[in-house]
């Protein structure tokens, strides 16, 4: 079998944040994770758990304190901040519990601004990716004009606007009813299943497992423990 190609890899991962003399605050601590091309993971952990602060440094979002990250082999403490932002735009789609969508922008314009942002403004695409969420009827309206899974939709499609290889989600569905979150997580399943995308999923909802084949545990700040299905 060919081996697998590692995407992200943490070593000795740790997390402090620092509010000022006293005051320090682990978000995480000593993680050591490899994922692969093509997997689906879930990290799995209750409140404050560290679940955020462990997808922000993988999302290029947030820096370590200690230890190791590399993306795509690529150590992310020899990244300049360009660069950083450069592989966040281009390697890794975001999908957030609150969707995070700009109100003042339509749900096309939604999709359509990582691609302007990266200098390739495809209208095409962005209605194609709407479509494939099921909203090409809703591609004109505002983000308080669609109901939480619609939003959570058009985050989605927005987060597959550059194509990326990476697709990370942090409690996906944790503001909405468990009907339009499965079909949020189904639909976060197809991608993994038929564009092969890396799918790395974060929540405190053991019912989101169900499609992992990889279910890392962590608890304060730490993984206690890794099931595989
Ligand atoms: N910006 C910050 N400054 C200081 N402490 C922080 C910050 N962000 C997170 N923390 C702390 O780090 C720990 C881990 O937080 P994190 O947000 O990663 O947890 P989580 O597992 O995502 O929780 P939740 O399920 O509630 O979203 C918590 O103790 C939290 O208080
Ligand atoms: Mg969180």
């Amino acid at each position: 079998m060919r081996k697998k190609k590692i995407v992200v890899e943490c070593k000795n991962v740790t997390k402090i944040y620092n509010l000022g003399k006293d005051n320090e605050t682990v978000g995480v601590k000593n993680i050591n994770l490899k994922i692969y091309n093509g997997e689906k993971i879930v990290i799995l952990g209750p409140s404050g758990s560290g679940k955020s602060t462990l997808l922000h440094l993988i999302g290029l979002i947030d820096k370590p304190t200690k230890g190791k990250i590399t993306i795509n082999g690529k150590d992310v403490s020899k990244m300049s901040d360009d660069e950083m932002a450069m592989i966040r735009r281009e390697k890794i789609g975001f999908v957030f519990q609150f969707f995070q969508l700009i109100p003042s922008l339509n749900a096309i314009e939604n999709v359509l601004l990582p691609m302007v942002l990266a200098g390739r403004r495809d209208e095409s695409r962005a209605l194609e990716l709407l479509k494939m969420v099921g909203l090409e009827k809703r591609i004109k309206h505002f983000p308080n004009q669609l109901s939480g899974g619609e939003q959570q939709r058009v985050a989605i499609a927005r987060a597959l606007a550059n194509d990326p290889e990476i697709i990370i989600a942090d409690e996906p569905t944790g503001n909405l009813d468990s009907k339009t979150g499965y079909q949020i997580v189904k639909i976060l399943d197809s991608l993994n299943k038929k564009f092969g995308k890396t799918l790395i999923i974060v929540t405190h909802n053991r019912e989101l497992t169900d499609i992992a084949r990889r279910v890392v545990h962590i608890r304060d700040g730490k993984i206690i423990k890794e099931v595989r299905k």
